[in-house]
């Protein structure tokens, strides 16, 4: 009997049935083959997430023409020859008892002419301010052959076996730009009050219907709200959503935003936004029609979407990055073991930070996301003694990687406590997600047979001591504190030794080195009551944070007062001042405290010195060179499968 009746019983899609509540929201991986067919790749991700449970599959925007494509290895439904290998995801689906559908998408202007091979498109040359090109208004004959390769993309899913087609009708993308008065400054019968602006999706609908022969539901993604002036708002939405019920569409799901709103956090909300953020979005419109409604929105808890459904705020609960981070959350919470969740922390470095990159998308969280292939490779014959060295976020997923392999595996931490500078990033204002991931990966490896040992700094003599055949290093990386002029340095701290607790800051603080990781600090003062000062070299701040995350931090420290100074140098420190220069000239600052965030160096001795010892090195994370979570992780956990 599982604790979330709800969230596990039937539901009915239109004339389809899901097993269960749970949706995946659909995602672009940049997996897929350069002419838009599935990949082995692509098939063992999704069997992952088909076999972790989840009710009902739903594709990635899929684009129904080469000129709507948005990223340079997106799935397409552009011609006959996706159709097979889109099977083969349609025959895994079904094997795990799921329903399996694509997201029918054109981009329309937000995408650029690399990724289309031509100009953008739209219902008028506006550009989007993300994206920055100008794009081509479409003729009214261009727009009858858009929707006519709707259908065409609706048939070719249908003759993959699909169970229903979704379209994209949500976050700026063509049939949004046509719905909205943000983006739709047309004077023909396309454009105009909101009427005129829907007929093109109901035009899709129409033909995607007469595509499939009426034999596949028809389910629409739309945006609640857009988020932006002059865009789409909630009563807009709630009119196109009594517009498509009429027309007969069986599914509504109801997420927000547009790439213009992105960087406000709702779209793709990053940690600093509270849990179930979207829900209203759905249940207003839930209201208002009587079809099955899907919310989204960093629904991460169990308690929390069986709470939404029981409570009849939705009908299914769409898991987007959580089942990146965690393809089996489905059947942990159905067995009762929500408490082995590995958390999406929404930190969305790996997944869509690299996808606006255009690289394919990884897991902060889980190395194993795109990467299912290695992890299913047979564990090695003969398990090997393997030391680990550091208890950071490398270190500790190399010991669980290593374990789960079969290996017989030592880890060994300096510190009295794991973490590295897991701690340092945590201890920072609105960032619960490190602390999450510090406490997943520390239940693993109390889960799993690994010797850990607090308080041992590995030498080479340990290494040999302890009898190890392979060595994983992950000893991280120290912040760089550079000699200043002045005689000030008893008030020198680094960020870290701030946030780990072992400096306090007195007064007026001045942060120098405005990375994200600078920036993070400065508002850690503010909140505790300092006034600070962020010195920063280059021209703008926290440029290393993922988009909306940054934004919505450059807005904290605004309403926190943080006296944030670009393109200025930290030159003196005195012991009541410090001295700084920007364009105008140098100026001497009154301050009680000077924390530095300038950057970090490997603690890479140890590497050099196993040289010589007969073990094979491993060396990953911040050791290699100072990054990120994200890459330690992956690195941590490629080495642990390299053994
Ligand atoms: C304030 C702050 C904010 C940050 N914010 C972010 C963020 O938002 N996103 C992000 O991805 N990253 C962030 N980072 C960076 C991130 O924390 C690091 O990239 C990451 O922790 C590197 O992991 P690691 O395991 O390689 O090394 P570390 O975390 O440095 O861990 C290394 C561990 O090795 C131990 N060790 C060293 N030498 C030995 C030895 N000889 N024997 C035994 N143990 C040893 C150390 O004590 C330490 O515990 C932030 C860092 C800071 C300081
Ligand atoms: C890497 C990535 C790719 C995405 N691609 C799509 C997409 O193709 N179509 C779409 O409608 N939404 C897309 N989204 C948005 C998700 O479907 C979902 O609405 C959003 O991530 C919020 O849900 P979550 O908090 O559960 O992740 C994407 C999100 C991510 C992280």
């Amino acid at each position: 009997m599982t604790s979330y009746p709800t969230m596990f019983s039937p539901c009915e899609l239109g004339p389809v049935t899901a097993k269960n509540r749970l949706l995946m929201a659909p995602m672009v991986r940049n997996y897929a083959a350069e002419d838009g067919s599935s990949t082995p790749r692509y098939l063992a991700h999704l069997r992952a997430i088909a076999e972790g449970g989840v009710g009902t599959l739903v594709l990635e925007a899929m684009y129904v023409r080469k000129d709507g494509r948005g990223f340079p290895s997106q799935l397409g439904l552009q011609g006959d020859h996706v159709i097979e290998p889109l099977r083969e995801l349609v025959e895994v689906a079904h094997a795990n008892g799921a329903l399996i559908g694509p997201q029918l998408y054109h981009a329309g202007r937000q995408t650029t002419s690399a990724a289309t091979g031509d100009t953008p498109v739209a219902p008028s040359a506006i550009p989007d301010p993300l994206m920055g090109e100008v794009p081509r208004e479409l003729t009214g004959e261009e727009i009858g052959e858009i929707v006519t390769a709707f259908g065409a993309a609706a048939r070719r899913a249908m003759e993959a076996g699909c169970d229903f087609v979704q379209i994209h009708g949500a976050h700026g993308y063509l049939v949004t730009q046509f719905l909205s008065g943000f983006t739709n400054r047309r004077e023909d019968g396309y454009g105009g009050d909101l009427d005129h602006r829907m007929r093109f999706l109901l035009e899709i609908v129409e033909e995607v219907r007469s595509a499939i022969d009426g034999r596949l539901p028809i389910f629409v993604r739309l945006s609640g709200e857009e988020m932006v002036p002059g865009g789409l708002t909630l009563d807009d939405t709630v009119a196109v959503a009594q517009a498509l019920e009429r027309a007969g569409v069986d599914v509504l799901d109801i997420s927000a935003g547009n790439y213009a709103s992105f960087n406000r956090g709702y779209m793709i909300a990053p940690m600093a936004r509270d849990d179930g953020l979207l829900v209203h979005l759905a249940e207003r419109v839930k209201a208002a029609v009587s079809l099955p409604v899907v919310t989204v929105g960093k629904i991460r808890d169990p308690e929390m979407a069986e709470s939404i459904l029981a409570d009849g705020r939705a009908d299914v609960v769409a898991l987007g990055r959580q089942l990146l981070a965690d393809p089996d959350w489905p059947r942990k919470a159905e067995a009762g073991e929500p408490e082995r969740i590995n958390h999406c922390i929404a930190c969305n470095q790996a997944c869509t930070g690299r996808l606006f990159n255009g690289e394919d998308i990884w897991c902060t969280v889980n190395p194993a996301c795109g990467f299912e292939e290695d992890f299913a490779a047979p564990p090695p014959a003969r398990p090997k003694r393997v030391v680990v060295v550091g208890g950071g976020p490398g270190g500790m997923q190399a010991a669980v990687t290593a374990a789960q392999r079969g290996h017989d595996v030592v880890l060994c931490e300096r510190d009295d406590h794991l973490g590295g500078q897991l701690i340092a990033a945590a201890a920072t204002p609105h960032r619960p997600g490190w602390e999450e991931l510090h406490r997943y990966l520390e239940g693993e490896l109390r889960r799993l047979p690994i010797d850990v040992r607090l308080g041992t700094e590995v030498t080479a003599d340990v290494v040999r001591e302890l009898g190890a055949e392979a060595v994983i290093v992950a000893t991280g990386s120290q912040q760089t504190v550079p000699r200043f002029d002045g005689s000030g340095d008893g008030r020198v701290f680094t960020s870290r030794d701030l946030l780990e607790g072992r400096a306090e800051a007195v007064g007026h603080v001045v942060v120098a080195g405005g990375g994200c990781a600078g920036a993070q600090t400065a508002e850690h003062l503010a909140v505790e009551g300092h006034p600070v000062t962020l010195v920063e070299q280059l021209s703008d701040i926290a440029t290393d944070a993922p988009l909306d995350d940054r934004s919505l931090l450059i807005g904290r420290l605004r309403d926190l007062d943080v006296d944030v100074r670009t393109e200025t140098t930290l030159m003196r420190i005195d012991p009541d001042s410090v001295t700084l220069e920007d364009p105008s000239g140098t100026q001497e600052l009154a301050c009680g405290t000077v924390v530095i965030c300038l950057g970090a160096e490997p603690q890479s001795a140890l590497v050099d010195d196993l040289e010589e010892l007969d073990v094979h090195v491993l060396a990953v994370g911040d050791v290699v060179a100072p990054r990120k979570v994200t890459e330690a992780i992956h690195e941590a956990a490629q080495a642990a499968l390299a053994l």
